[in-house]
């Protein structure tokens, strides 16, 4: 576009809405001029890391944390893209799904930065500061399984036998399998990590999950008539990244500062963590129709 049509499009633009064209035109001469800092929200940005207590290399679990909640919402913003739309083609699943994976790779390769990143005395002393928070308590991460798949992908076996007939969204959040975290079942008593987890979130995962039913990836996915093996393939490398490599990534972050001699160092959300964490007894899984028996039987196992 040359400069005289430029101005024309600009121009037609702001008539075809009713507005004097002139007063935007105008007003272009006194708008300031765009900056890194600004655009980016530095500042802001970098304000906010707060540790609470003096040791150096709790500033590396923030941040890290920090990274991680942004990357989280990358893959959000992808899961979303799918999930908001009536019906997207194969072309457009892989293409966000294969972004989703790249930023689930992230994740994964980046973990290191907290299993040998930080002193290990230091990390054991001011993680005692910070309970009851735990990662656990990430929403982002519950949001993103309740935009990926149905509820009863997220209920394992033990929790598939407690399940009434014909469950509501209640029931299955009753039995989800992220409440093994912090439910006793005999006593019925709940850690506080859960219970603050609970009391803020609970409500928008109900939500969430009923403004899903029909609409999730996996649901979208199983409606693509044919499949081809690149979409089931990205799939389950999306499956096996989320679901299986960044908890076993985490679950031996955990190891290394928890049980590195056999302590078994109680977690500051108070789970049965070695257990809870392995992907083998979570059985989370975004696309069970897509595996066969045998890989299901195998889930998460070494
Ligand atoms: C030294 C680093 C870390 C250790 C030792 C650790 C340890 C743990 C433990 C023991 C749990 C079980 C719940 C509890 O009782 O607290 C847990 C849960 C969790 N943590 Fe971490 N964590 C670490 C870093 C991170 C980071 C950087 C994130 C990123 C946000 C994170 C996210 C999570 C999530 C999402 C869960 C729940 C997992 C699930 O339900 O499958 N953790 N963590």
């Amino acid at each position: 576009m040359n400069r005289e049509e430029l101005i024309n499009a600009i121009v037609a633009k702001y008539e075809a809405i009713g507005e004097n064209p002139d007063t935007y035109l105008e007003g272009l001469l006194h708008s300031q001029l765009m900056n890194y800092w600004d655009y980016i929200q530095v500042d802001t940005l970098l304000s906010l890391q707060k540790p609470r207590t003096p040791f150096a290399d709790e500033e590396i679990f923030i941040i890290y944390h920090q990274v991680t909640e942004l990357v989280l919402k990358l893959i959000m913003h992808e899961i979303k893209q799918i999930t908001g739309s009536a019906q997207p083609t194969e072309a457009e699943i892989i293409e966000r799904v294969t972004r989703a994976n790249r930023y689930t790779t992230m994740l994964i390769t980046s973990f290191a930065v907290m299993k040998d990143g930080m002193d290990y005395d230091d990390y054991n002393t001011f993680r005692l500061s910070l309970a009851p928070a735990s990662g656990f308590q990430s929403a982002q991460f519950r949001y993103i399984e309740l935009r990926c798949t149905r509820l009863e992908n997220l209920v394992n076996a033990t929790g598939k036998e407690r399940l009434p007939a014909n469950p509501s969204t209640e029931d299955y959040f009753e039995h989800i399998y992220w409440k093994d975290a912090g439910l006793n079942r005999k006593t019925g008593k709940k850690t506080l990590t859960l219970r603050q987890f609970e009391e803020k979130y609970l409500e928008s995962f109900v939500e969430l999950a009923n403004e899903m039913r029909g609409e999730t990836l996996e649901e979208k996915v199983a409606r693509i008539e044919n499949p081809s093996d690149e979409l089931l393939k990205k799939l389950k490398y999306f499956d096996k990244f989320y679901n299986i490599e960044w908890p076993k990534t985490h679950l031996n972050t955990a190891k290394h500062y928890l049980d590195a001699k056999g302590e078994e160092k109680a977690a500051t959300g108070g789970s049965e963590w070695k257990k809870y964490l392995h992907p083998m007894y979570q059985q989370r899984k975004f696309f069970p129709e897509i595996y066969t028996a045998e890989e299901l039987e195998h889930w998460g196992k070494d």
